[in-house]
């Protein structure tokens, strides 16, 4: 049995509405299981050398590999251990798991790392400088790795649930930029996780594109669409090794959001049903983009609670635990996206009924998931989370307090520059109000004041769409800032000294300077 209207990756053409006949591919796979050599974690880690660029399968911990990154870490302490350097350079999809870079920061074993990650011990190493992290957006890391910004590969490392001998793979639950990993690693280590079901086969749509001047356009126009292969080609002669493991992702489950992610939940979700009310979104709705965390799944629980709002496909690069009840009900109706972040509970409910699911989620690279054209083209409504927004409508997503590195960018600036309606949602205080979330200037700008329409806090929504900066200011301090800081916030608008945007800069930072002198942004004064 073929697999009919595959495009295997390298190849820049495109077919749509492929079907996938996958038993007798299957049986192919898993009875030449055997073909490749394989080898232990230690043993792969062992052929790294110091300086060696690896790229890793997987977006969060999902598709992530799990025991060679972990065996490297043991390397590199025995190498440092005997005076040896030993660091690696580190391009994955997104974040990993702490078994990936926890592992690896503990043991300092990262030079270079992008594009996102979220784990506090590389947090540590990356905002004292051991680590080099460039934070780029997730849907450009690929093309810029292909176009030689960051030099060759030397390993790729592919979590897999199969391959076939000549090279096929089902990939795990995440895909991230393997296919660009894959494609330019001189060298290739599998790992074989057992506990992935190969029922997988089907759910991902790989594909490579062309690069400039040759790339056509993204053909995808609605969520669902299939354009690539369900796995993806490797050259065989490069797997060096296979590696078997049987770990899950490690997920953790959510905890019962708190009043204020309930309350900024119930606040999003109420902008969505009064501008679908008003014919602001079309009365088919339209796919949702919905960034990781307690307040996202909150949101879409929510979601699935409004009789208002009609069945709806997501166009997202995460998908969270509410996806999947939102599809028992009928109301999340397709899922694309570039992983399945599930707690492990989760997971283990979608393996048990992969028939149901099948057909209802498409994993993809992250340049497809996060492309900006295809994101615009069908109207993604983005919902993101801020760290701090300021108030004319910029928003810091990255650095607390202007300096300390907290996560990445991430999707977040693929999805809001391009999106149908772009929402930014935080607490209006943090640190028991000691911090206040809206601030007279961003301390760091990720997504500016022409990105930004809707910003939505446990205290309300504000709409920023047609306003102009001095609107913005007076729609954000009433609606969103905590009523605490209200009166502050006015103070800062009536010291401007004009300007469209009457930003007084010797007094712009003064919330920021307030809180590093005396701990309490409250205690800035503008008298
Ligand atoms: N100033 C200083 N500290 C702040 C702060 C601010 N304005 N806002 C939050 N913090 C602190 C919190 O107190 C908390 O500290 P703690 O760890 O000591 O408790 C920490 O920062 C995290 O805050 P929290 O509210 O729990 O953040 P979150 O889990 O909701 O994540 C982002 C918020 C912005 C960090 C996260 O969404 C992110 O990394 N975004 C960028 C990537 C992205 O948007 N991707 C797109 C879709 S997946």
């Amino acid at each position: 049995m073929k697999i009919s209207g595959i495009i295997y990756n390298f190849v820049a053409e495109y077919t749509l509405n492929s079907t996938i006949s996958c038993n007798a591919h299957l049986e192919n796979l898993v009875q030449n299981k055997m073909a490749f050599n394989y080898i232990t974690a230690q043993e792969a880690a062992a052929m790294i050398n110091d300086g060696d660029t690896i790229g890793l399968s997987g977006f969060t911990a999902p598709g992530t590999p799990k025991a060679i990154p972990n065996a490297i870490a043991e390397r590199a302490e025995k190498e440092h251990e005997e005076d040896r350097p030993f660091k690696i350079n580190l391009f994955t999809g997104a974040s990993t798991s702490d078994r990936c870079d926890g592992a690896l920061s503990r043991a300092n074993a990262i030079n270079r790392r992008a594009p996102y990650q979220n784990v506090p011990d590389l947090r540590k190493r990356i905002n004292s400088h051991d680590a080099h992290y460039f934070d780029r957006h997730l849907s450009e890391m690929a093309q810029e790795m292909r176009y030689g910004f960051y030099g060759p590969v030397d390993y790729a490392i592919i979590e897999a649930a199969a391959i076939s001998p000549d090279g096929e793979i089902i990939l795990g639950t995440g895909v991230g930029n393997v296919p660009t990993f894959a494609h330019m690693a001189k060298k290739i280590f599998i790992e074989l996780n057992e506990n992935l079901p190969e029922q997988l086969h089907g759910m991902h749509d790989v594909i490579l594109l062309q690069d400039p001047p040759y790339r056509r356009e993204i053909p995808i126009y609605k969520a669902s669409d299939r354009i690539g292969s369900p796995v993806l080609k490797v050259d065989p002669s490069k797997v060096v090794g296979i590696v078997r493991t049987k770990f899950y992702d490690g997920v953790k489950a959510f905890s019962a959001p708190d009043e204020v992610s309930k309350q900024i939940g119930a606040n999003v979700v109420r902008f969505l049903v009064s501008e679908y009310r008003r014919g602001g979104i079309p009365k088919e709705f339209l796919p949702l983009q919905s960034g990781v965390g307690n307040v996202a799944n909150a949101v879409l629980y929510d979601l699935g609670e409004s009789s208002e709002i009609p069945p709806f496909m997501m166009y997202t690069e995460v998908i969270q635990d509410a996806v999947l009840e939102l599809m028992q009900k009928g109301k999340c109706t397709f899922a694309s996206t570039c992983s399945m972040t599930f707690a492990d509970a989760t997971e283990e409910r979608l393996f048990a009924d992969m028939d149901f699911y099948k057909d209802k989620i498409l994993m993809r690279p992250a340049e497809i998931s996060n492309n900006p054209e295809v994101i615009r083209r069908i109207g993604v409504i983005a919902m993101n989370t801020a760290l701090e927004a300021d108030i004319f409508g910029c928003v810091n997503s990255t650095h607390v307090l202007g300096t300390k590195m907290m996560n990445g960018i991430g999707g977040s600036g693929d999805f809001t520059r391009n999106a149908y309606i772009s929402i930014f949602s935080c607490p209006s205080v943090t640190k028991g109000g000691l911090i206040s979330n809206i601030v007279p200037m961003v301390a760091h700008p990720d997504h500016s004041e022409h990105s930004v329409d809707i910003l939505v806090t446990d205290q309300g929504i504000a709409d920023l769409r047609g306003k102009d900066p001095v609107q913005r200011a007076h729609e954000i301090i009433n609606n969103c800032a905590h009523p605490m800081y209200r009166e502050l916030l006015n103070d800062y608008l009536k010291i401007g000294r004009g300007g469209q945007t009457p930003h007084v800069l010797e007094r712009a930072f003064a919330f920021h300077n307030a809180f590093n002198e005396t701990g309490d942004m409250r205690n800035a004064s503008f008298s």
